[in-house]
């Protein structure tokens, strides 16, 4: 009874131990998921982005599509009928960081790969109301001018390599070639059309 006498009436130490206590609950929930196949292996057949797609990527986040689009679908019925296969946790352990995001102005894009032809995926972008009348989605007009140098690409694929995605020395060695003069919407394009394409999806 001493003890308990000691917690009850020192403040300090009660809201340590409540703080102690807490921790425990949020530990047991969270800690085993580093550790579970399921949240930190590769899903079958997921590659790093190619050079293109990933500078693509960066494209994707400067201009703020994930501000207005998530790339999660919850397992729930009205999302897997409107987007396809819910997101699993395998699908983005090579993302750096995870674009899942949580507002959607516009509707999540975890699976839009291929939904869209090329062409279609360049008007909408240099246009959404040529293709969507009553989109209010804002124009990118200036992918189509800006060029990419590929300078920074193979250090990206480097640094993303220092955390564990599995880029080869090739893969370095070749990204500047791969980049190198393609526009900025070449770039975004090939990143769109590969989203969420390993898992099958309806439509
Ligand atoms: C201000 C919010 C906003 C921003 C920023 C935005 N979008 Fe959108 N997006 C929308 C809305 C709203 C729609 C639905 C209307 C339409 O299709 O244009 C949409 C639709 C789309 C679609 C079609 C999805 C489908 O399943 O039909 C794609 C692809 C897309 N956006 C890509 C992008 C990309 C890439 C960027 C960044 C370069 C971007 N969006 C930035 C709001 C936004």
């Amino acid at each position: 009874m001493k003890n308990h006498d000691l917690v009850e009436k020192n403040i300090g130490l009660m809201s340590v131990l409540i703080v102690v206590a807490i921790s425990f609950g949020a530990l047991v929930e969270i800690v085993p998921q580093f550790f579970s196949p399921e949240t930190t292996q590769p899903i079958e057949g997921l590659k790093p982005l190619p050079a293109l797609a990933l500078e693509g990527r960066d494209i994707y986040i400067r201009e703020g599509c994930h501000v207005c689009h998530t790339q999660m679908i919850r397992p729930l019925r009205a999302e897997v009928e409107r987007y396809g296969h819910y997101s699993v946790a395998g699908e983005s352990v090579y993302e750096h960081p995870f674009l899942w995001g949580s507002k959607r102005t516009g509707p999540d894009l975890a699976r839009v790969g291929q939904r869209y032809s090329d062409e279609w995926q360049r008007a909408h972008l240099y246009d959404p109301r040529s293709v969507v009348p009553l989109s209010n989605m804002p124009a990118f007009p200036w992918l189509f001018d800006n060029k990419l140098s590929g300078d920074d690409t193979g250090k990206k694929m480097a640094a993303l390599r220092s955390v564990g995605v599995p880029y080869t020395d090739e893969d370095i060695a070749g990204a500047k070639a791969a980049v190198q003069g393609r526009t900025e919407i070449d770039a975004l394009v090939v990143y769109l059309q590969q989203l969420g394409t390993l898992l099958t999806h309806k439509r």
